[in-house]
């Protein structure tokens, strides 16, 4: 019995001072996500948060001077003679090199008429000799009734495979710290001056208000 006494009160002071962490712990991490909580989801079938939007990316047609209006989109680099593929004298027939600027719509349907969601600004360029594929970095700008905020999105888009995951790799706003992925397919192509991307977007870690 006797021995058992300091074994004791090692174990209750091992489990105040934990109290004591745990206690500093939340209140940290309370402040730092002002009164949200951290959802993290437990499988990939049930993310903390889903949506699906569509991106249309208008590109410039340096061809015709008079479509600047309509754009949201423009290359800002050519495409590299010196890894050409083709006796195309005009870069490359992949487009290796080209780098993309955009500030495109997202819409909650197909038709760039259905009821905008967010914009999408950044860029992608092609990094592939041999066949057409792009590497895509932008932020999703949110600012609308149902959401304002930011959402990081990230990654290979390998343009052979008929759906790609991009990392969604942080937020904020109404996604604050978020963390997921989003699962692109090609939905349509008209020509080379306009793409629509289905974006599927779920994220695994939300930080929902308490
Ligand atoms: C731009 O100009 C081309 C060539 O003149 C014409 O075919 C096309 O319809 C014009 N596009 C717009 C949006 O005005
Ligand atoms: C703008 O571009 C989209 C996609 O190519 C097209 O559907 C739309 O008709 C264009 N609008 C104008 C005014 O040219
Ligand atoms: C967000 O929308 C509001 C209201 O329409 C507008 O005043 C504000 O400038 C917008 N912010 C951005 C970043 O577009």
């Amino acid at each position: 019995m006797r021995g058992l006494k300091p074994f004791s009160m090692l174990t209750f002071l091992i489990i105040a001072a934990s109290v004591v962490v745990l206690f500093l712990g939340l209140a940290t991490g309370v402040a730092h996500a002002a009164g949200r909580r951290l959802v993290v989801s437990s499988n990939e079938d049930e993310p903390c948060k889903r949506m699906t939007a569509y991106y249309h990316d208008i590109l410039y047609n340096n061809r015709f001077n008079n479509d600047t209006a309509n754009a949201t989109s423009a290359s800002v680099t050519k495409p590299s003679p010196a890894l050409s593929t083709s006796s195309s004298s005009n870069g490359n027939s992949t487009f290796f090199g080209m780098l993309v600027v955009f500030d495109d719509l997202m819409t909650s349907e197909q038709a760039l008429t259905s009821e905008p969601v967010a914009r999408a600004q950044g860029f992608y360029f092609y990094d592939r000799k041999e066949a057409y594929n792009a590497w895509f970095a932008f932020t999703l700008v949110f600012n609308s009734t149902s959401y304002k905020g930011t959402l990081n999105l990230m990654g290979a888009d390998l343009m052979a495979e008929e759906t790609r995951d991009l990392s969604v790799v942080g937020g904020t706003g109404d996604f604050f710290m978020a963390r997921g992925v989003a699962t692109v397919s090609t939905d349509a192509t008209e020509g080379f001056f306009y793409f629509r991307l289905k974006m599927d977007i779920k994220l695994y870690e939300c930080y929902l208000l308490a």
